[in-house]
């Protein structure tokens, strides 16, 4: 009898310890996370040596190109304006608060120095260590710096096409190889304050021991928060060209026209409106946009692009206050746009301008004064029950892209009706 009670006891204490060590682990990563999730907004670098074909970063997949012929890029690729300061400068004029860089992508092909493979900046083309002066530049200005690192790695042979696992060993030393690359980055660097993994391929973790990867990754950079692209929980989710709330932190990334690397020949970039949309819809539901931005082979970020990051600047500049650290807001008319709320604030971002008068309802708390952040315009507040009406707006919208109202609230803005939203 005694000794099931002892049995009990060790396996109650058991159990409550277990459960501590689950709250610690995750306030643990809601600490580390809190900077990002303020953030709302980084911007995303896809260059390598693909950018000199400037045909995407695939083609060594989709060309079925033998690495004896694909390598002839590696040479080329000898970026002669490349001024990492100048990016992160207009990263931080866009309104952006960190950027995730491409180290490596599938073809192996390594932005940085890296003492197991050959197929790096350093060793090639460029004879620079790429990712020593990103680094230089990001931490120069203060800006929180994350490294995209591609797991698989084309060049081994066997693992292509994707989901042909012929060779074990073969994929040992690819994993070995992305094991002491990930070591290099997160020690050679100073702060990394971002591990983006990417194409864990064949995916599976066990092969690729990532739950062995995340902890050296944490111990070398204790505050580094990691993506879930690993195959195991990470800090983060990522969804890809979509915009999908998630019930923790995610971030969408999102190509600016429809390639992640440079592409000579694709115009199809999406509109300063259609690109603040995207921004304010993952606010609004709590989530990051990671915009991407495409280097020529020389390091030259696309016009079409420079153009887009300054007009979201100059957006940001006046309306950011509705998107650093935003959330849902219980209140808003999707009629006319969307809504992301900021502590006590409520900012409607409208889309469709209806005139003078805002109209809005199922608004249970009390409206205390609106402005338009366009031109700083105070609106007349008339509010009948959960009715309300923000009168003496203009008649034509202001901004040529989102308008957007600050709302304050007497107490906490609430919904009349909890089922509203
Ligand atoms: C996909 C693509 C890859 C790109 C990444 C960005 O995994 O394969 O090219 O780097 O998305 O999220």
């Amino acid at each position: 009898m005694k000794i099931r009670a002892l049995y009990f006891s060790i396996i109650g204490i058991l159990v409550i310890l277990a459960s501590i060590a689950r709250v610690d682990s995750c306030n643990a990563s809601q600490n580390r996370i809190a900077w990002w999730q303020q953030a709302r907004f980084g911007m995303f670098i896809h260059w390598g040596d693909y950018s000199v074909p400037a045909r995407d970063a695939w083609i060594m997949y989709q060309e079925h190109i033998p690495f004896q012929e694909y390598k002839q890029f590696a040479e080329q690729f000898n970026p002669q304006d490349y001024n990492p300061a100048q990016w992160v400068a207009m990263a931080k004029a866009a309104g952006m608060k960190y950027i995730v860089i491409t180290t490596r992508h599938h073809d192996g092909f390594c932005l940085f120095d890296s003492k197991v493979s050959d197929f790096t900046a350093p060793k090639t083309g460029a004879k620079r260590d790429l990712i020593a002066e990103f680094a230089d530049a990001c931490h120069a200005a203060g800006m929180r710096m994350g490294f995209y690192y591609s797991l698989v790695d084309w060049r081994f042979p066997g693992v292509l096409p994707h989901g042909t696992r012929k060779d074990d060993a073969t994929y040992k030393k690819m994993v070995d190889q992305a094991h002491a690359q990930v070591r290099e980055l997160l020690t050679n660097y100073g702060k990394v304050d971002i591990l983006w993994y990417d194409m864990l391929m064949p995916y599976d973790p066990v092969l690729w021991r990532s739950k062995e990867l995340d902890a050296m990754a944490r111990e070398l950079q204790p505050n580094i928060i990691i993506n879930d692209r690993a195959g195991v929980p990470g800090d983060f989710a990522t969804p890809e060209n979509v915009v999908s709330a998630r019930p923790g932190p995610w971030e969408s990334c999102y190509s600016m026209n429809r390639s992640w690397g440079y592409a000579r020949y694709d115009r199809n970039y999406k509109s300063v409106n259609e690109l603040l949309r995207l921004l304010v819809s993952c606010a609004s539901q709590n989530g990051n946009f990671l915009l991407n931005v495409a280097p020529d082979a020389d390091g030259r970020i696309p016009i079409e692009a420079v153009e887009r990051l300054r007009s979201i600047g100059q957006w940001m500049r006046v309306n950011g206050k509705a998107i650093y650290g935003a959330g849902p807001s219980p209140v808003g008319d999707p009629n006319l746009g969307l809504e992301t709320r900021v502590g006590d604030k409520v900012y409607f971002l409208i889309q469709r301008w209806p005139g003078s008068t805002v109209p809005f309802a199922w608004c249970g708390s009390k409206v205390k004064s609106a402005r338009l952040l366009a031109n700083g315009q105070k609106a007349r507040v008339e509010q009948k029950g959960d009715r309300v009406w923000l009168h003496d707006l203009p008649e034509y919208p202001v901004d040529p892209y989102l308008n957007v109202i600050e709302l304050t609230f007497e107490g906490q803005p609430r919904a009349s009706q909890p089922a509203y939203r």
